[in-house]
This record gives structure tokens, sequence and C-alpha cells, in this order.
């Protein structure tokens, strides 16, 4: 258990519905920290001052069937209130002797709430107020010790209640932004509830991390790989702000970063924030060891090798590191113990963060508890540009993964300045923060086009723009006409080698996002 430095907390035992970080992150954006654990969690160590309050996650289990995971009874004893949401209503139900049955057919979407009787919990909420269902069981019979609170058509016990203890069920999801006022729901659970009083916020998270690093760090020396992602920068000003010049950060130039990046990241870091910052530009050498390669995973793992023996070359230059710095954030961390297992996760080898495991530093990893969202929010406390902290996420080899088949120089200059137009129109149209991820892909395809009097054979350059939550599946944004038209004129007469402009409007899955 690593409940943060006493803060109030709210555990959240995971029984691997896909919604269980969701849980997490809509709780903590009410002020109150809180933490996710697989529901085996052994009872002794649930007992602990600073739980206000428990969370039975859903699950895609029956708790009839013997695969089910279950739980010890003892969870309804501790004094501590419970709220079982979905798999962890119908839990409760079925350890304290009720019925849980199969539903004739399984509920998915919006239903209304119809509250029965006045309760903490419902405190606030209108009757008939949308909530969000999914679930193939019910619960169909309570034991005296229960109530019924709140029904929907389909599930008389959408909202159960323990006549004496603080021990809630509910059917739905409050968590999702389709249950109108789950939000009211889960404030009159940790705060009428669970009595917390909201001491968790970013600014807090900061104050704590720096003396938290002094003390891990002491008068050592740490090394930091900055990539002007979100992730390191925010790692990169934290540390700095923590122990200033005992940081050394290292910035390699791969050449297959977008237009301009080394010179972004210098200005912002070495002389915005003063940071100890070794920018090398290593071009020519991941150039030179690409030269050929086709396939998408051997040029990953070529840049993958080449990045860890430039980063240890520079680092061993620069002198005595004890730590290494890393970007880890909180669904890494639980997604190692997720009762899901790591079929739910990006794929493993989209972290760039995973630097040299044989390099013997010993770790730092000072975003370890935060969520994406939090992680932004720390960086906009510490003032660090939006322009970093706002920006869509670019996969560790960079544009080698948008040129599919051979890389040339050629082919990254064309691609650089195109995609830079592409994001730079995104920018102007206010359209870029509604997207999660946009740029351009170049094409191995010439075709034939004209110019004046000229033919020509040149390029074709894929547009690509997608929303999403957490890249895991993601749908092509409707981008208007009118700016793609621009965005396509614009790259055509501007970028030399491309005489052709497509818009990708495919959706993961069953595509991806990238193009490799
Ligand atoms: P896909 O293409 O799998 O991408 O839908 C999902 C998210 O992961 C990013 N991505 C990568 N990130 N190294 C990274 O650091 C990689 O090799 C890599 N491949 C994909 C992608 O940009 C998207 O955000």
């Amino acid at each position: 258990m690593n409940v943060r430095k006493g803060h109030q907390t709210i555990l959240i035992l995971d029984f691997g519905s896909q919604y269980t970080q969701l849980i997490a992150r809509r709780i903590r954006e009410l002020g109150v920290y809180s933490e996710i654990q697989p529901y085996n969690t052994e009872i002794p160590h649930i007992k602990n001052n600073n739980i206000r309050g428990i969370v039975l996650s859903g699950g895609p289990s029956s708790v009839y069937s013997k695969k089910g995971p279950l739980i010890s009874k003892k969870i309804l004893d501790l004094d501590t209130p419970v709220l079982g949401i979905c798999y962890g209503l119908q839990l409760i139900i079925d350890l304290s002797g009720g019925k849980v049955s199969p539903a004739p057919e399984r509920e998915y979407g919006e239903a209304k709430l119809s509250i029965l009787e006045d309760s903490a919990l419902l405190k606030d909420m209108s009757d008939n107020s949308t909530v969000w269902m999914s679930h193939g069981d019910k619960v169909t019979q309570l034991t005296s010790d229960y109530k019924t609170i709140a029904r929907t058509d389909n599930s008389p016990n959408a909202v159960v209640q323990h006549i004496s203890k603080p021990i809630f069920g509910l059917q739905f999801h409050p968590e999702v932004k389709h249950t109108i006022e789950g939000e009211t729901l889960l404030k009159n659970f940790c705060f009428n509830i669970c009595s917390c009083s909201g001491d968790w916020s970013t600014g807090s998270f900061i104050k704590e991390s720096l003396e938290d690093i002094q003390k891990q760090v002491g008068s050592k020396n740490v090394i930091c790989g900055l990539s002007g992602g979100v992730d390191s920068s925010v790692v990169a000003v934290l540390l700095d702000k923590a122990i200033g010049k005992q940081l050394q950060c290292i910035f390699v130039n791969t050449g297959l970063l977008r237009l301009n990046e080394a010179q972004k990241v210098e200005k912002v870091f070495s002389k915005h924030f003063h940071i100890n910052l070794l920018s090398v530009d290593k071009s020519d050498l991941f150039l030179s060891k690409l030269a050929g390669i086709e396939n998408p995973e051997e040029k990953r793992k070529t840049i993958g090798r080449l990045f860890i023996d430039v980063f240890e070359q520079e680092a061993k230059n620069l002198g005595d590191f004890d730590f290494l710095a890393q970007g880890t954030l909180y669904p890494d961390v639980i997604e190692s113990t997720s009762v899901r297992g790591p079929s739910a996760t990006i794929k493993s080898h989209h972290n760039v963060g995973g630097l040299p495991e044989k390099m013997h530093f010993k770790l730092i990893e000072p975003l370890r508890e935060l969520f994406k969202d939090e992680v932004r929010k720390t960086g906009r406390d510490l003032r660090i540009p939006e322009e970093i902290i706002g920006r869509h996420p670019f996969p560790g080899p960079g544009l080698a993964v948008r040129i599919p088949g051979t890389i040339t120089e050629e082919k990254i200059n064309i691609l650089q300045l195109a995609d830079d137009i592409y994001i730079t129109e995104l920018k102007k149209n206010n359209l870029y923060n509604k997207i999660w991820q946009a740029f351009a892909v170049l094409l191995p395809v010439q075709s034939v086009g004209v110019m004046g009097d000229e033919r020509t054979y040149e390029f074709t350059l894929v547009l690509r723009a997608v929303t999403s939550t957490d890249g895991m599946t993601a749908n092509w944004f409707h981008m208007p006409y009118d700016i793609l038209s621009h965005i396509s004129n614009r790259i055509i007469n501007e970028v030399a080698g491309i005489n052709r402009v497509v818009y990708d409007i495919s959706s993961k899955p069953p595509a991806t996002i990238e193009w490799e």
C-alpha cells in the first residue's frame, strides 16, 4: 500500500473493470487522493487510518461463477465506508446472503434513476436523472440488512444501502460522464460519508515531492533523458526545482524529430528554466544506421538500441550519476499489478521512458503516483509553457514510423516541413486542442501530377487526426473541409516533393493511430 504521505485516501479495489482508472481520476478531480489496488489485497493492508473509504470496482465476471474474483466478507465489517459499483454491488449483496441473477438481457446504455428514499449518498441528486448502465447480472433479492433507495426500469435495486452501516452499492457507473449527476454522487460518498476534506491537489503534490526528491537524492547526482514531451519535461523541471545543478539532462536529437525541435527544447529548458542540459545532435548516426531498413519493428529496435548507446556514452562523458530520472506514470504502475493484465496497456515498445535497466542507476520516478491529466496540471503549476504541456503525444521512434519503407534525409526534410504546416494550421484554426493526436505520414508512393506546364512525379502525404482519451481506441477527427482544403493547398504549393495530399478516415480499432 502506498497511501500518499498521510493524505486521506479512497482505496479502490480493482475487479477488472475498464473503468477502474476512471473512478480514481474522478475522485482525485474532487481533491481526494485515490489509489487502486488489486481486489485480493489482504485486509490487514486495508486497515490504515488514512483510508477513509473503499470502492469495490466493477468487473467482467459474475459473482455466482466459480471463476469470479471474490473478497473476504470481513471487508464489510471494517468501520470504513464501502461503495460497490456494478460487480462491486453484486459482490456486497452476494457476501451478505442476498441474490444476484443473470438479467434476461444485458443492459447497456442510459437509464433514468428514480429515487425512492432520502440518503446521504444521493443528496442533491435530482429524481429521474440519467445514469449509465453496463451489466449482465442484477441484484434480485436483498437480505433484511439492506434496503433499496433508488431504482431504474430494468434494475429494481439500482442503489442499495445497508440499514445501519455506511455500505452502499450502485448498479450503474457514476464515473462515466453519461451519468449526469455522477460527480454529485461521488462527492457525497467522499465528503458526506467518508468525511474527506479534499486535501489533495497538484500544488500539495509539488511541495511534497520536492521534499521527497531532496531526501531520496541527498547530495548525489541525477541524469535525465529529456525528450521535450510532457512527462520528461515535468520530471526535469520538478527535479531542477528540487536539486538544481545536481540534475543533468540529456537531449538526443535523433534527426527524426519535428521541425526545429532541438532549438525549441534548448530555448525552453536551457534559456528559460536554466536547466543543465546537454543537447547532442546524432542525426547522421541514426540516419546511417537506419539506411535500407523497411521493417517497422526493426526500425524501432535500431532506434531504441542506438538511443541507449548514445545516452550511455554521453552520461559517462559527463561524470558520475547515481540516479536516472524517469517519467513513469500511475497507469504504468497500476498495469503491472492489474487484474486485467497487460492486454489493456499500450504496447510496451511504446514506452520510450524504458531507458536502460542494465545501466545500473537507481531510479527516481517522481510522477509515478500521477495520472496524465495531473501531470499536465503539475506542469502548468510549474509554469512550463503551454506549447509543451498541451502537446500531442509523439512516438519515441519519431518520424521513422511515419515514413513507411526506407528512410532518407530527403524524406525526413519533406515530412518535417509538411507536418509543420499541418500543425501550424490546426493551431491557427483552434482545432489543435480538440484533437488527441495529429500528424502527417509520408507514403512511399509517387503519383503523377501537373504543375504549371510540367508533369510531376512526387510523393503522397497522408494527414491523420484522431480523437481519443488514452490512445487505446481512437476515432478519426471530422475535420472541416475548408480547413483540409487550405492545408492541402499550402502543403502542395510550399513543400517540394509532394503533389498529392489525402486524409485518413480510419478509426482504431481496427486501424492503429500510427501507420507503422
Ligand atoms: P498506435 O499506433 O499503436 O499508437 O495506435 C498508440 C499511441 O502510442 C504511440 N506510439 C508510440 N509511442 N513508441 C512510443 O513512444 C512507439 O514505438 C510508438 N508507437 C506508437 C502513438 O503515437 C499513439 O499515441
